[in-house]
């Protein structure tokens, strides 16, 4: 007897009852980006449909983002100041713990996430304290819990270390218990990899480094069990959140993250993925839709519960 498989397939809604992998907007967390000023919306050329924000325009975008069924954002700063030490990332009044406050103010219903690194506040572009030529691991831990507790304090839901730098998650945690914030999770980029495809981001941060590149804090990308290590190292520091990133060329490593540990397990699909559709789209070359929609779907059957995507608010519009 032939085996028929396309039976399933011959309608849409016979497709949609046995359809394996679900994606919905309540799986999404929407990048945004705020920068100094008032009234303040200017595009980010390499990313379409990004801006800078200010913080008023952040509340705005804030809202956009809560009504289309997107229940988090994921913040990143450009500070008016940057320096050696990063002083800009660890004030309490800084531009992240503004923009935190002001949308838990004035858009309830919507979690906000910070990512804590020193990139954007540094003049020279790394993520951690530069000594001489090297990045200093251990003189970066307390810049680094400095900042997320600043976060914390001014009301941030979750925070995100992206530094790469080894020991950050336990002094992260060390230092939001002994500042009465035990209560907020930590969403780690756990595996983070030295790619090409952060490009377009450091456009849109204004964080590319000065000197040299983050090969000797970010991972190889042909490591995979290297990368089941740092997981297993900051859950063991107290990461609530693990994070695979990039997502569409380390699909395998999200299978492998959330089959080994069976934790909560994010998936950044970075901004080179996204522009790369959105200039192949707008090209003609393919339907930005589909592609992105097939994309997100592949992040999610690999495993990710989460995923961190430019695409949040407009494919919660498609998939309505
Ligand atoms: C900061 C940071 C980066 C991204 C997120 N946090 C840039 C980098 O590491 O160079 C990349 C995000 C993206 O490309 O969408 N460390």
């Amino acid at each position: 007897m032939i085996q028929r498989p396309r039976n399933l397939r011959s309608s849409p809604l016979l497709r949609a009852l046995v359809r394996e992998t679900t994606l919905a907007p309540s799986n999404f967390i929407q990048p945004l980006f705020v920068r100094p000023g008032k009234n303040e919306r200017r595009p980010i050329k390499s990313m379409p449909g990004n801006f800078q924000l200010s913080v008023d325009q952040l509340v705005k975008e804030g809202k956009r983002t809560r009504d289309a069924g997107v229940p988090a954002v994921i913040l990143f700063g450009i500070p008016e100041k940057k320096d050696a030490r990063a002083s800009s990332g660890t004030d309490p009044d800084g531009i992240i713990p503004r923009a935190v406050k002001a949308l838990k103010d004035g858009v309830p219903g919507l979690l906000v996430a910070t990512d804590v690194c020193l990139c954007e506040y540094t003049d020279h572009g790394h993520c951690g304290i530069v000594e001489g030529h090297r990045i200093a691991n251990d003189a970066s831990l307390p810049v680094l819990a400095a900042m997320a507790a600043a976060h914390a304090k001014a009301g941030a839901d979750l925070v995100a270390p992206s530094d790469m730098m080894d020991g950050r998650v336990a002094a992260i945690r060390a230092r939001l218990d002994e500042t009465g914030f035990a209560d907020t999770p930590i969403m780690a980029y756990s595996a983070k990899y030295a790619s090409a495809f952060y490009g377009p981001f450091r456009d849109a941060a204004e964080s590319p480094p000065k000197f040299g590149d983050r090969a000797t804090y970010q991972m190889d990308p042909a490591n995979a069990l290297e990368a089941l290590r740092e997981v297993e190292l900051d859950l063991a520091e107290g990461a609530d959140i693990v994070m695979v990133k990039p997502a569409l060329p380390y699909l395998d490593v999200i299978r492998r993250v959330k089959d080994r540990f069976q934790r909560p397990t994010a998936a950044y699909c970075v901004s080179g993925e996204f522009s790369m559709v959105k200039a192949a789209g707008a090209a003609g070359w393919l339907d930005e839709k589909r592609a992105a929609l097939e994309i997100l779907t592949s992040i999610r059957r690999a495993g990710a519960d989460l995923i961190v995507t430019y695409w949040a608010t407009e494919a919660a519009g498609w998939l309505k």
